[in-house]
């Protein structure tokens, strides 16, 4: 293994999209942001440094961070942010993971252009467990805003009303011939017969799970959030933000005469509105037949309604691990302690002398078991370590609701949630289950569920309320897919597992911007073991101040 240097120069750039020109933040000069490929067991050093008038980190996410956690990036978690001007050097290990993950800036909407994959080959002299790819072909999907991102979510925050949605999806950062003036903005991949190619897809958009499919093609899905799945195969695909799956791609043995549109568009189940809009890419054959093909479209896929919640029921039930010999499946046949939480919308009373645009007047608000979490003014890590935890964060996140209702049924009479930086302390090897409850509070939608630092064994799913006498019993321990981020079903549960063996401070959180920004998320605190390589070591010395 070897130690891999990057610098990452966070700055402005200039952007032309959808007939609009503007100033974005990017890194090194580049929208998408640049590829990290490494080998499992390489060391990564990212030297990022801020030259942009925002504060920024960035988040790794899904790598898995042991004993390193203070490189994990989550502004106000693990770190304070990156003032301008300054720099900070993430150093970590990847430590038992290949696959697809990405990287991303994690402080207000940054994220929107401040984005990139991060690959990781196998180590050497191991193969994929399917016949190597005679192509590996990285496809970014992200949501792009004319207006300013930061200012979007800044509005929302300060008129508690819904955010601006976006004005188009993008494909490797390109919106595609669907959109005005976007034709020549199309992404392209041009392939030969008769060929197998992987695509690594990454949802970078920042509120919408995304139908995908191409037309005329079928996918085989083999590996999500860098863990390894009993290949499927599939016409469509959803993939939710923060979510990664590698498919094979087999072409046609002679180039057809004909070009295939790709096209994402959303899933979408929440209230009010949503960028409903579809971004095409074009999937090519090198010598078709005939020459005349640039005066055909290209064919059409048909992809699902908005909300077709049972096609994504039904899609994400597909995928499990492959539980091998050599990718055994470690889910934690017992339980320590477990947790059950409620997550999903609410709201907060409007301030007085304010008009609010929220849900009667009041403003949008996101909860776990009720709490909105408030970020720290300085890093729960870093408070935490230093055993500064006061007027910082309190250990007393409710373990269960502390007042139970029909979470899908007739909300409570009160939707108020309630502030709190509030963690949950694991020792160190605790096995965990944990019940996510969707609740249909200001209506039921799908919650992309992000856990940092660890993976998680998806154990069991369902609509409607989590019964706990009947639904264990049906749990699976045997093939659960390992992921690290996954929709909590619109109208339903998610029961998860993982072993605390990670040391350190670790968000989890809803991948949809706008309900991390309205405090859908938590954090747990877990403690050092006992043996030297089950302790969180200091932190760097240019661990950013705040
Ligand atoms: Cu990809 Cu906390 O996020």
């Amino acid at each position: 293994s070897i130690t891999r240097h990057y610098t990452f120069n966070i700055e402005m750039k200039t952007v032309t999209r959808l007939c609009r020109t503007k100033s974005i933040v990017a890194v090194n000069g580049k929208f998408p942001g640049p590829r990290i490929i490494t080998r499992e067991g390489d060391r990564l050093v990212v030297k990022v440094i801020n030259n942009v008038s925002n504060n920024i980190s960035i988040h790794w996410h899904g790598v898995r961070q042991l004993q390193s956690g203070w490189a994990d990036g989550p502004s106000y978690i693990t770190q304070c942010p990156i003032q301008t001007k300054q720099s900070y050097v993430y150093n970590f290990t990847i430590v038992g993971q290949r696959g697809t993950l990405w990287w991303h800036a994690h402080i207000s909407w940054l994220r929107a252009t401040v984005y990139g994959p991060l690959i990781i080959h196998p180590m050497p002299n191991t193969s994929y467990p399917f016949p190597k790819p005679y192509k590996e072909v990285p496809i970014l999907f992200g949501e792009w805003f004319n207006a300013d991102p930061v200012a979007v979510i800044s509005q929302s925050l300060q008129t508690g009303g819904g955010p601006n949605v976006s004005d188009a999806y993008s494909l490797n950062g390109l919106p595609g011939p669907l959109y005005n003036c976007s034709a020549k903005d199309t992404f392209k991949l041009k392939v030969k017969p008769g060929k197998t190619y992987m695509l690594r897809l990454i949802n970078a958009a920042l509120n919408d799970d995304l139908f995908f499919s191409i037309a005329n093609h079928s996918l085989t899905v083999v590996e999500a959030d860098a863990q390894y799945v009993k290949p499927f195969k599939t016409k469509i695909l959803l993939i939710s933000p923060g979510q990664t799956t590698n498919v094979l791609l087999k072409t046609k043995p002679n180039p057809p005469n004909a070009t295939f549109f790709m096209l994402a568009r959303p899933y979408f189940t929440g209230m009010g509105s949503f960028d409903n809009t579809t971004v095409a890419g074009i999937l090519e054959y090198e010598q078709p037949p005939s020459a005349s093909l640039k005066n055909r479209p290209p064919l059409k896929p048909s992809l699902p309604p908005f909300n077709a919640t049972n096609f994504v029921a039904n899609f994400t039930s597909k995928f499990r691990s492959l539980a091998n010999s050599q990718f055994p499946a470690n889910v934690p046949q017992s339980v320590d302690r477990k947790f059950f939480f409620t997550i999903g919308l609410g709201n907060r009373p409007c301030p007085k002398n304010q008009t609010c645009q929220g849900p009667n007047g009041t403003k949008f608000a996101a909860s776990m078991s009720n709490v909105s979490m408030v970020l720290p003014t300085t890093a729960l890590l870093q408070a935490y370590f230093f055993g500064q935890s006061n007027g910082v964060y309190t250990t007393d996140f409710p373990r269960t609701p502390l007042h139970p209702f029909n979470y899908t049924g007739t909300p409570p009479n009160t939707t108020f949630v309630m502030n709190g930086t509030k963690v949950v302390v694991l020792p160190f090897n605790t096995n965990v289950e944990v019940v996510l409850q969707g609740t249909s509070i200001l209506g039921a939608e799908s919650h992309p569920l992000h856990l940092h630092g660890y993976n998680f064994y998806v154990v069991g799913q369902g609509f409607g309320n989590f019964d706990p006498k009947k639904d264990p019993s049906k749990f699976n321990l045997v093939d659960p897919v390992e992921r690290n981020t996954i929709g909590v079903p619109s109208g339903g549960w998610l029961a998860i597992r993982f072993r605390a063996d990670n040391p350190g401070v670790w968000l989890m959180h809803c991948h949809f911007d706008v309900h991390l920004s309205w405090g859908l998320g938590m954090a747990w605190i877990v403690l050092d073991g006992k043996l030297p390589n089950q302790k969180l070591p200091p932190p760097p010395s240019d661990l950013p101040k705040c």
